[in-house]
């Protein structure tokens, strides 16, 4: 299919926290953007490189290799400036200087905000979903998810070794700002003893002591509780944990291990498909959008829109994690 363009020039960068697949994501724009004849700029530390013109020439051979690499070769940062009106205006003014048509935004939504509030100003922007936490609104899927949850799921996995030779209890705190997706993911994956997430109220002395006495009675030796970060600190809970139950405890923050290393085949491919889309997009002059996943089809909305999506937990997995874990029937919703 030859992908026709009425624009000659765009400009992609990353901002917020890094996430695997943002390379690849990358690469799917300047690949994209040669095969329409466009030329791409890319813009270094985001929406402060903006602001600041802190432009590189992309082309294949930049962007050879990258697909498989984590981080982002364009760097990320989060701007104050850029949070003001007049940040956003300055940031119009740099585009439509240097003859920027088109705007490719890869970050999550503090990224879209941005993205938004420079399309107010007339820049056209797309924006592509790219966090660990997965909490992105308009989108089932977010780059980068994938590959962060498999690599907290890896050092649970190592965790659980150690902990059974001691009998002991690790509290783990995993990433996900706000949302208890990655929390979810990575303890059933690891087949947990609880996972603490915000999106759930917890009564402690029942769900969380209650819960290991009961594993124990079954004759669990050790004992897992994966928590996310916005549940608060992470040793206090452990704390508890030892000091109610009498196992003793050991607290793991698994940290920015999390955004690191080579992306899933999933990630990957993902961002490539989005990378295309983004460009499809700007190539035909459109602007003020997001893509997404719904399921495993790729679509987009308007940016406004997608900002005022909300994401739902995924409420009836963990119902079911909880009953299998402690072969309850009373907390399935079948
Ligand atoms: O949004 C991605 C994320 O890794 C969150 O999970 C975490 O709360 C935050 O970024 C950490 O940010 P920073 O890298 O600035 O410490």
């Amino acid at each position: 299919m030859a992908l026709e363009s009425s624009v000659n020039r765009i400009g992609v960068l990353t901002s917020g926290g890094d996430a695997p697949g943002m390379n690849a994501a990358i690469r799917g724009v300047v690949r994209t953007a040669q095969c329409c004849g466009i030329d791409c700029v890319g813009i270094r530390h985001g929406y402060a490189g903006l602001i600041r013109g802190e432009f590189i020439p992309l082309n294949e051979k930049v962007v050879k290799g990258i697909t498989a690499r984590g981080g982002t070769m364009l760097y990320s940062a989060r701007s104050q400036e850029f949070m003001l009106d007049e940040g956003k205006k300055r940031a119009a003014e740099v585009c439509r200087f240097s003859g920027i048509e088109g705007l490719v935004i890869i970050g999550g939504d503090g990224t879209f905000k941005g993205g938004s509030g420079l399309a107010a100003h007339g820049v056209n922007v797309v924006g592509i979903p790219c966090t660990i936490d997965n909490d992105i609104g308009c989108t089932s899927y977010a780059i980068g998810f994938d590959t962060a949850s498999n690599t907290a799921a890896e050092a649970v996995d190592r965790l659980n070794d150690t902990m059974q030779s001691h009998e002991r209890c690790s509290v783990v705190e995993v990433m996900g700002r706000g949302a208890g997706h990655l929390a979810l993911k990575v303890g059933i994956a690891t087949g947990a003893t609880i996972v603490m997430v915000p999106e759930i109220e917890y009564d402690f002395d029942r769900d969380v002591i209650g819960r290991i006495r009961t594993a124990r009675l079954a004759g669990r030796t050790n004992f897992t509780v994966i928590v996310a970060e916005a549940m608060g600190p992470v040793r206090e809970i452990a704390g508890k944990i030892n000091e109610a139950t009498g196992i003793e405890t050991r607290v793991t923050e698994l940290g920015h291990i999390q955004r690191g290393g080579s992306p899933h085949v999933r990630d990957r491919v993902a961002a490539t498909i989005m990378g295309y889309k983004a460009v499809e997009l700007l190539a035909k002059g459109q602007g003020g959008r997001v893509i997404a996943m719904q399921g495993e089809e790729f679509v987009d909305y308007d940016i406004t829109e997608a900002l005022s999506m909300t994401k739902d937990f995924d409420y009836a997995t963990y119902k079911m994690f909880t009953a299998f874990t402690f072969l309850d029937k009373s907390t399935l919703c079948i």
